[in-house]
């Protein structure tokens, strides 16, 4: 997608064929910057600090990183560690483990001289993979939107949580692709974007792209959301996911529950979009079965942003010394979600409804 008008992927191979280059999106949306990951140590920093994000493009820099570790070291013994280090690095987003297991499996049933061709090689077909992905659910979710817009004669309303665009996968998006197709094939839609407090990933990424596709959009307050709906002034809601559960309980960026719940008492459809790699068939109970990220109470004590004079700074918000604590996700349970979007197609959030379009796995 579009990033100050050139097009871009979240994540590629330097001309060397070893090194990573990412966006920077701690930067995001003041400076458009570009890391190196250089080795998998590297990786590790970046997932950590989310310099990259976003379940999917996490799965990706998992996968690279455990490329740059076995061009480091191919043997048994490193893999296994640097699968580990990079497994540790966020608990959440189920698309870590997944990528990393294909990676691992893969690289184990390889002789050592040629695992590195292969893990790169594997890393790419992962990365490709997503945006054919991100593409489907686009196509999916845009004809959900299409629907929705028929007869109105005005733009419809849709409410996004977090940032589930491309900058969260390699291209296109989760949440963020059914819109992008819909706007494309000139669908009149108008967009809200929930800041999303603590790391405001709302609006700074999804505000950022959309303002770079010139898709119609406003920012609000997380807390504003219920009272949009309310007043009518929301058709739909679409956000991403970072883990949902054989039975389709959702968990994502802290607040989406809440979202939720609004929607559910004010009838607006609540569609969650999401690949088959965020499905973790191995648990269906999302309240007793997913890591909950708890991150650094700074990101709630103080907030980040960009001065008058275009430099970056740092501000406090609370009172010096203040107890705060800063969970990352939270889980909404099924029955409050009107559909999955998936790279197969839309279905109901259930245990029935996914193993309809994933027989293959469901059966597991
Ligand atoms: O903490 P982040 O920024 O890595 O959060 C993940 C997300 O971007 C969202 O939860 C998103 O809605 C799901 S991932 C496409």
């Amino acid at each position: 997608m579009r990033l100050n008008g050139r097009e871009t992927r979240t994540i590629w191979l330097d001309d060397d064929g070893r090194r990573v280059h990412v966006i920077d999106q701690t930067l995001l949306p003041h400076r458009v910057e570009t890391r190196v990951l250089a080795d998998c140590a590297d990786a590790e920093t970046a997932i950590r600090d989310m310099t990259v994000r976003g379940a999917p493009l996490i799965g990706v820099a998992g996968a690279y990183g455990l490329a740059l570790a076995t061009a480091a070291d191919s043997s048994d013994a490193a893999v296994e560690v640097a699968c580990a280090r990079l497994l540790a690095t966020r608990p959440t987003a189920v698309n870590l483990r997944w990528a990393l297991e294909r990676m691992r499996a893969l690289l184990l049933a390889t002789p050592p001289a040629e695992r590195r061709a292969v893990a790169y090689a594997e890393a790419a077909r992962i990365a490709d993979e997503d945006v054919e992905t991100c593409a489907a659910i686009g196509d999916h979710g845009a004809a959900l939107i299409r629907a929705a817009a028929q007869g109105l004669d005005r733009p419809l309303n849709i409410l996004t949580h977090c940032n589930a665009g491309w900058l969260a996968t390699v291209d296109w998006g989760t949440a963020l692709a059914p819109i992008y197709k819909a706007a494309r094939a000139g669908v009149k839609l108008h967009v809200w974007v929930d800041e999303t407090r603590p790391r405001n990933q709302g609006a700074s990424l999804t505000a950022c792209e959309l303002f770079g596709e010139g898709v119609p959009h406003t920012v609000i307050a997380d807390n504003a959301g219920g009272h949009l709906m309310q007043h009518g002034l929301v058709d739909l809601i679409i956000v991403g996911s970072d883990r949902t559960t054989r039975a389709g309980d959702v968990c994502n960026k802290i607040g989406t529950y809440l979202k939720a719940l609004a929607a559910h008492d004010n009838g607006v459809p609540f569609y969650v979009a999401l690949p088959a790699s965020t499905i973790d068939w191995r648990i269906s109970d999302g309240l007793t079965d997913i890591p909950i990220e708890e991150r650094d109470p700074r990101e709630v004590t103080h907030i980040s942003g960009c001065d008058a004079d275009g430099a970056l700074v740092e501000v406090r918000l609370t009172p010096e010394g203040v107890t705060a604590r800063n969970y990352a996700f939270d889980v909404t349970p099924a029955r409050f979600v009107t559909g999955l979007i998936t790279e197969r197609g839309v279905c109901a959030a259930s245990a029935e409804g996914l193993a309809t379009l994933f027989p293959d796995f469901a059966a597991v």
